[in-house]
């Protein structure tokens, strides 16, 4: 795909700068005063650090795969520094986050919105701790790298569908095979990770007879739980 890119100094959110921008926009900006994450949270936007936002089509049903299809290719691309994946779509290095994605669907188009700490990691007040690449990769080549990687991988996701997504995606995922805990509003469930659904839940075998299907948490890995 030729991506529209679109440079900005300071806005409140890269996501509400694309929502009104054609397909196939990319908004960058150095700084968001307004920026906001998952499950309505913040997302600290110090200056250095890459922001942007993709405009897609929307995929109907289907639409919540493309955060797989982008933490695929966000992870694929800081292989180098052994990225992991965090159900759904955070990514990890020495199991702290470097980077989350908040997808918004509006109707016809949907925007999916990337945070990465390449040069610091902000203190936040989120249960998870943060990392940073510590500058180690130039914002925009590390901007082209994850568009290219994305539009290899969206290529695969439209002829080949989520599995083949799903396959890749499960190769960078931490926790598969172990005991994990998934805090939901207002519960925890513990069990064993043990794939995904093809609508990208998480299947959680609890006990020797149920396996929970998980839409939407917060992952916890038990050995790097904080102390509650
Ligand atoms: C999360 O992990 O909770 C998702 C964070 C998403 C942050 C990015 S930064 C660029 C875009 N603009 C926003 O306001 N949010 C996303």
């Amino acid at each position: 795909m030729k991506w529209n890119l679109i440079f900005l100094d300071k806005v409140e959110s890269t996501n509400d700068v694309a929502a009104s921008l054609p397909r196939g926009s990319c908004v960058v900006a150095k700084e968001q005063t307004k920026a906001r994450g998952r499950m309505g949270r913040k997302w600290i936007s110090l200056r250095g650090n890459l922001f942007f936002s993709l405009v897609l089509k929307s995929y109907g049903a289907q639409t919540p795969m493309l955060s797989f299809v982008l933490s695929l290719s966000i992870a694929e691309v800081l292989k180098k520094f052994d990225a992991k994946i965090k159900w759904p779509n955070d990514v990890l290095i020495d199991g702290k986050k470097v980077c989350g994605i908040l997808l918004e669907n509006l109707g016809e188009t949907v925007v999916a919105g990337v945070g990465i700490n390449t040069q610091n990691a902000p203190i936040t007040d989120v249960l998870y701790p943060t990392t940073s690449l510590n500058g180690e990769i130039e914002n925009n080549i590390l901007l082209q790298n994850i568009l290219d990687a994305f539009d290899l991988n969206m290529m695969l996701f439209e002829t080949e569908g989520f599995q083949k997504i799903k396959e890749k995606w499960l190769s960078y995922s931490k926790g598969v095979g172990k005991e994990i805990v998934i805090c939901l509003p207002n519960e925890k469930v513990k069990g064993e990770f043990v794939g995904l659904t093809d609508e990208g839940a998480v299947q959680l075998r609890t006990n020797d007879l149920c396996c929970r299907l998980i839409t939407a948490g917060d992952v916890f890995f038990l050995d790097e739980r904080k102390k509650e």
